[in-house]
């Protein structure tokens, strides 16, 4: 059977994703949006596409929690974007409101189903998921080491005028400015990238890739949704299809990197029950202390939302 899958959120994130999904034919997606009609026609048109792509899943547009009974995995893409000056902060208040509703009705509709969540700020709005449901911490997880990572290996190839492919890294902490982007882990070809390029371009990079999601805003005004969207993409088929891919993702941590009770970006194990499991990487001083600083960062986002939640 055909696993269930919904995409709260028709906004440019939600229609990409049910895109990517519809294309990659990676089970049934219901598209949920609050503005009328809105999600409805963009499932018909992901239902017309279908038979240039080949792809035989069902796509439905609703208003209403009622069709999205009983998924499998619940994508929650909705919440205020970024406008150009905004931090993810900033967006804290106004998108803790949301989540709340929209998880809430989640949780009734699909009482058993895997929650990932995007909305920003990213790791503190996975923190309020894992609250209001109450779930196992294998159940709710958040998107964004994946597009932090493509972001830093696309950086790493332009550099090298090499493929995109075979360049493997991965990102670390909270999905803001003071994400760790753990180069030294960082290969292409499976050689080291320190061995291919100077330390000022490593550090180049690194900016950039910090930066990546504020540079897109100042271009377009809005958020990036083409890259997130793929990386959620990548996340749901490694889920339902038990890929068991080492992805990094917004995990709940009890104990592991020294914190507890907040969402933080680590390597994980993605498979059909979710996060499985969460790998600890060894960490040079330097990396340990700009974890630290994202971990403060983490926890201090996470009372604001644990004091506002309260009110
Ligand atoms: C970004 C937003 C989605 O990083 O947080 O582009």
């Amino acid at each position: 059977m055909r696993k269930k899958i919904t995409v709260v959120g028709a906004g440019r994130v939600g229609e990409t994703t049910a895109h990517i999904l519809a294309e990659r034919a990676l089970g049934d997606i219901v598209l949920v949006d609050i503005v009328p009609k809105m999600a409805e026609g963009k499932a018909l048109d992901l239902m017309e596409l279908r038979p240039i792509s080949g792809s035989d899943v069902n796509v439905v547009g609703t208003t209403d929690y009622e069709p999205t009974a009983g998924s499998d995995l619940v994508v929650v893409t909705s919440g205020m974007p970024r406008k150009p000056g905004e931090s993810r902060e900033d967006l804290l208040k106004k998108n803790i409101a949301i989540v709340k509703s929209v998880v809430g009705e989640v949780k009734k509709a699909s009482p058993e189903a895997l929650l990932m969540v995007v909305a920003n700020p990213l790791d503190t709005m996975t923190w309020v998921a894992r609250e209001i449901t109450g779930w196992p911490r294998n159940r709710v997880f958040g998107m964004a080491g994946v597009l932090d990572t493509s972001r830093l290996r696309t950086f790493i190839a332009m550099e090298l005028g090499c493929s995109v492919k075979d360049v493997n890294a991965f990102v670390l902490g909270g999905h803001g400015d003071e994400m760790v982007p753990v180069v030294r882990y960082a290969s292409v070809g499976a050689i080291p990238v320190e061995q291919l390029m100077s330390k000022e371009k490593i550090d180049a990079i690194v900016k950039r890739t910090r930066g990546a999601g504020g540079e897109i805003v100042k271009l377009l005004g809005f958020s990036a949704y083409f890259s997130p969207a793929a990386a959620v993409a990548d996340m749901v088929q490694s889920v339902v299809r038990d890929e068991k891919r080492i992805l990094p993702c917004s995990a709940r941590l009890e104990g592991e990197y020294g914190a507890n009770d907040i969402y933080l970006g680590v390597p994980v194990m993605l498979g059909a029950n979710g996060m499985e499991k969460i790998f600890e990487v060894e960490l040079s001083a330097e990396e340990k202390e700009m974890l630290a600083k994202s971990i403060e960062l983490c926890s201090g986002s996470i009372d604001i939302a644990r004091k506002l939640m309260a009110e």
